[in-house]
């Protein structure tokens, strides 16, 4: 069965590698944290997590991850797919994965499915890792789809007609979408001038038949399903990508709503609960401390950091004064000059304030 696909990619790995792999994942957010790891890395300034209804689907619903990162190219798409291969391991720079190994475990610890699809520049690339199409046609070799487009003429990046013939064929027969308007609207879906989005499909589920990810009880979370513990981080993912950073950067969404994120040394420094919190936790019948781990060594990591952002608060506002003034003199200096760079660097000046003003408060809280 695997030689009528011989043209296409291979993952080098059998399916039994895959499901074997998904299980080092023992806690579920710790396999979504991967996903938004990656996100991260590639410098994403806002990751929406949500989901999709779907009854046709295993589980009942998709897992999308939608961030505004860099993308990637049809040569780094298909790099993904290997184990064990990461440019990032060569990167200076201060990035979260280096294994090789992440995108594929966590995702395989969600669902059996996936398919990714990323913009950058003028491509659109697709990928689908699916066991369910491995499975179903007997292939015990994994083998990958990896289509692309030009982004302008929508146009299907060819190098071989016939190939990109099958590699649609199975897209339509083993993802959620069947026609390639349908794959277009989802590439439509990445807003920025680049970014990934990704959909787990065909969920794991539970021996009760659910799936594990309860999306139910609260509309803007994703819980654990089950008996609650009384750390909301063991089973809210809304509570547990609100610590998830020790400097957060990335603006995370879940069910379109905003994760506020907590300032981690000042969480442990000096622990207290939000008023929701405080119900639960009182419900659980514990004390009003939020956090079991309580210690003074993050004090003074905690007060630095805040005296930081307040010198950068304090120097925010006066740029602020100081563009002000500038405008301010140009319009009563009667010269008729073009006063729109200053209201430019006015505005500028006033949105530095407000970010720096969110980062204090962020810290505070
Ligand atoms: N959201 C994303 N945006 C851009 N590139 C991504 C994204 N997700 C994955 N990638 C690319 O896919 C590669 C493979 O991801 P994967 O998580 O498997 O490995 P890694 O992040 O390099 O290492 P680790 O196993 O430690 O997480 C990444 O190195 C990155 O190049
Ligand atoms: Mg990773």
């Amino acid at each position: 069965m695997a030689a009528r696909y011989g043209a296409l990619c291979r993952a080098h790995l059998r399916l039994e590698y895959l499901r074997a792999n998904a299980t080092t994942h023992d806690f579920l957010f710790g396999a979504i944290a991967e996903l938004i790891d990656n996100a991260r890395d590639a410098g994403a300034t806002r990751l929406d997590i949500f989901t999709v209804d779907n009854d046709q689907l295993q589980g009942g619903f998709m897992l999308c991850f939608l961030d505004d990162g860099c993308g990637m190219n049809p040569r780094e798409a298909t790099h993904l797919i290997y184990f064990g291969k990461s440019s990032k391991r060569q990167s200076a720079s201060k990035l979260i994965g280096c294994y090789g190994n992440g995108l594929k475990s966590g995702s395989m610890r969600l669902g059996k499915d996936f398919i990714l699809l990323t913009k950058q520049e003028d491509t659109m690339t697709c990928v689908l890792f699916s066991q369910t199409f491995c499975e179903r046609e007997g292939l015990d070799e994994v083998i990958v789809p990896i289509p692309s487009w030009s982004v302008s003429t929508r146009k299907p990046v060819l190098h071989d007609a016939a190939m990109f013939a099958v590699q649609m064929s199975i897209i339509f027969k083993y993802s959620p979408f069947t026609s390639e308007d349908e794959l277009m609207q989802q590439f439509d879906a990445i807003y920025g001038k680049s970014g990934t989005l990704i959909i787990i499909y065909n969920l794991k589920l539970m021996l009760n038949g659910e799936p594990e990810l309860d999306i139910k009880t609260h509309s803007a979370d994703m819980l654990i399903a089950g008996l609650p513990d009384n750390l909301p981080e063991k089973w809210s993912l809304r509570a547990y990508t609100a610590v998830l950073y020790f400097d957060p950067r990335m603006k995370i969404f879940i069910q379109a709503k905003k994760v506020e994120t907590r300032y981690l040394p000042y969480c442990f420094y000096r622990p207290r609960a939000s008023f929701s919190e405080r119900i639960f936790i009182a419900y659980c019948g514990n004390s009003y401390k939020m956090y079991p781990y309580f210690t003074f060594c993050f004090k003074a990591i905690a007060q630095n950091e805040i005296e930081k952002a307040k010198k950068d608060l304090k120097l925010a506002e006066q740029a602020v004064k100081e563009a002000k003034c500038q405008l301010k003199h140009l319009e009563e200096s009667f010269l008729h000059e073009d006063n729109e760079p200053a209201h430019l660097a006015l505005q500028d000046a006033l949105e530095n304030a407000k970010r720096t003003r969110e980062k204090l408060e962020a810290k505070q809280r």
